[in-house]
């Protein structure tokens, strides 16, 4: 079976992607134009040369600065629907996106501009492009407990568009267990929850997104490897891990693609998931995340469908779209 082929026409959906991820260089530059925001860069070239990251904090230096560009409600709309549009080339059928409201609210941006500009694209994109969609907020874990609890507080007059809450930023020092009050009160409100755990971080941060934070899902999770108990724990409730191939080796997680972790995770029975994470900065969406990842660790169709149908399974969908997706899977493998 050609595999290329496979990759390019079967649906997916993406689960782990940073809407603030996506603002590629041209944007970042036409926003600052349109809002007169002087950059540190002078053209599109100088921005990619600053893309050469050694470790998860010298690109959150990089992609904070970067999203001030982000102003508008208008701005986060254009950054959504071209995030959208990008994705619908790749076949994507289903996104679960993050959004950082701290990122935003802190430079004096409404929470309501940042939601009404992602959401009037989202539903855009339902309409225009057939893609469904569930938004996830991110709190930042580096700031305080308390401002995690009071952007809770500001999220909930917009309950009804957001679907759950995650945990992302600089990892190390700041553990999961540091939120279990603000997840406690967010899951009594309705959330969903998930966190980033084990990217950087060690087994331990895992085992307490999972126990303290009670996530339904894992994003990244790579290093859970280390940890026996927790590849079982993990493989055993089919806690689904979104796993972002480019991303890893961009900050340094892996040293090379060849050297990623994910057919072990799938050899160890673990649902694992392919994801673009933050795609204008590491060098490619999801389709190509599904590619170089199959190149580098040799992948057949028959982990290419369990991956595919490994993030419909992961989704918030229900079950009968989740089994929609799979059906539409199967017939794209034949
Ligand atoms: N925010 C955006 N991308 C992230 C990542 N890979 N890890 C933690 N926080 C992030
Ligand atoms: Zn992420």
């Amino acid at each position: 079976m050609n595999l290329t082929g496979l990759i390019e026409r079967i649906p997916k959906a993406e689960l782990h992607l940073h809407i603030e991820g996506t603002l590629e260089p041209e944007m970042m530059m036409q926003l600052a134009e349109r809002n007169g925001i002087e950059l540190a860069y002078t053209s599109v070239e100088h921005i990619r040369r600053a893309y050469d990251f050694t470790d998860l904090q010298s690109f959150l230096d990089i992609y904070y600065a970067g999203a001030q560009v982000l102003i508008t409600a208008q701005d986060f709309y254009d950054l959504t629907f071209a995030y959208l549009e990008r994705a619908a080339r790749d076949n994507v059928r289903h996104v679960e996106i993050f959004f950082d409201p701290q990122t935003h609210t802190d430079r004096g941006i409404s929470f309501s501009t940042v939601v009404d500009g992602i959401c009037g694209a989202l539903r855009d994109g339902e309409t225009r492009l057939g893609i469904t969609h569930r938004l996830i907020m991110c709190f930042l874990r580096h700031l305080s407990a308390e401002a995690a609890m009071q952007t809770l507080e500001d999220s909930l007059p917009y309950k009804d568009r957001i679907h759950a809450v995650g945990l992302d930023s600089s990892e190390l020092g700041h553990p999961p267990s540091k939120f279990v009050q603000v997840f406690d009160r967010a899951r009594s409100e309705g959330y969903l929850t998930v966190a980033h755990a084990g990217e950087e971080g060690p087994p331990d941060y895992i085992w307490q997104a999972l126990d303290a934070l009670q996530v339904e899902r894992i994003d990244h999770g790579v290093r859970c490897l280390e940890d026996p108990a927790l590849v079982q724990r993990l493989a055993g409730d089919r806690i689904p891990l979104t796993v972002c191939p480019l991303s890893n080796v961009k900050l340094r997680v892996f040293d090379t693609l060849e050297d990623h972790n994910l057919k072990q995770l799938l050899n160890a029975g673990i649902c694992a998931t392919v994801n673009s994470d933050d795609p204008a900065y590491f060098g490619g969406y999801i389709g190509e995340n599904f590619l170089r990842i199959q190149q580098a660790l040799d992948l057949d169709a028959d982990d290419i469908v369990c991956l595919a149908k490994n993030a419909f399974a992961a989704s918030f969908l229900n079950d009968e779209d989740k089994r929609h997706y799979i059906a539409a899977i199967d017939q794209a493998a034949r």
